[in-house]
């Protein structure tokens, strides 16, 4: 992707520090900054460090690893044949320009990632940024979408219980999330009830990475299939799932297993500007997603 997909990965590393009880030392060691601009190479080192520091104590991560309740909001949206305003039209506060450089849209005050929902197919026109999701497989797959930025203000949107929004993807089915602009985050599909995450309770699993209309960057939109968090993960490596997002002519593959094309793949945490990069204007992904199979 052409901006966010570093940032997104730094965060993996700043979620794994910001449990405090879990190696203060490499915090000290590995002090990070939070807003990459344009060079996100170094700090995308820093988050393979960290994730490999993670993964050493995934014993005691595992243990610490929350039980995340499914609090976020289902697909209510997703039968209405009228428009849907995001937020229900709430005008309560939403976030300044300079916070939105930095975070993104994340929804409102009171309304955490109402930036997003699920809407009904037959409406799906009528938003400026959609994705449509397509299961490649006979079954049906638990899905959520998340913002970069978590609830409480941290990188750690993409940990279990901070997503923004969670459906099912049935069988062989399509569903269609609406984006508001500055949106950044990704999506995780996985075939069953529950969406795989990492032993420090990572979405896992293959992503739809996203950045909507970012305002910091001429509203250029981008997407790509990144395999990155699993990869590091020798477990979930052997079972990474296939994802593709197409749009504008252009796609991102992540084949069964972790192979693909204009992707971010094992190994390329230091690359930039994969993916697709979309000028300003609407925004129709496709992305289909399948199951792992050796
Ligand atoms: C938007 O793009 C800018 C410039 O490339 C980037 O620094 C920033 O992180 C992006 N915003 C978000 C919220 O990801």
């Amino acid at each position: 992707m052409r901006i966010s997909s570093s940032t997104i990965l730094l965060g993996a590393a700043l979620g794994v520090s910001a449990h405090p009880s879990r190696h203060a030392a490499h915090q000290a060691a590995h002090k990070r900054d939070f807003v990459v601009a344009n060079k996100p190479t170094t700090t995308i080192i820093e988050y393979v460090t960290a994730a490999a520091v993670a993964a050493e104590s995934s014993t005691t991560a595992a243990a610490v690893a929350a039980t995340s309740a499914a609090s976020s909001d289902d697909d209510d949206d997703d039968d209405s044949s009228e428009y849907v305003e995001f937020c229900g039209g709430s005008t309560s506060k939403r976030a300044t320009l300079a916070e939105i450089a930095y975070k993104g849209n994340t929804g409102t005050d009171d309304d955490y990632g109402c930036n997003m929902m699920v809407v009904s197919s037959s409406i799906a026109d009528q938003y400026e940024y959609t994705a449509t999701f397509k299961n490649d497989v006979a079954k049906s797959q638990a899905c959520v979408c998340f913002n970069k930025i978590g609830p409480d203000g941290g990188i750690n949107g993409f940990f279990s219980g901070n997503e923004a929004i969670s459906f099912t993807l049935p069988a062989s089915g399509t569903k269609v999330v609406a984006f508001e602009a500055n949106s950044q985050g990704g999506c995780v599909c996985t075939v069953g009830d529950t969406v795989a995450t990492t032993d420090i309770g990572q979405f896992a699993g293959t992503w739809l990475e996203f950045d909507m209309a970012n305002s910091s960057n001429d509203d250029w939109s981008g997407a790509d299939a990144s395999c990155l968090v699993s990869s590091i993960y020798p477990k979930l490596e052997a079972i990474i799932p296939p994802l593709k997002v197409c749009g504008s002519g252009t796609c991102s593959t992540i084949l069964s297993g972790g192979d693909g094309t204009n992707a971010y793949l094992k190994g390329m945490e230091a690359a930039d500007g994969v993916g697709l990069n979309l000028a300003a204007g609407k925004v129709r992904l496709t992305i289909t997603v399948g199951e792992f199979s050796a």
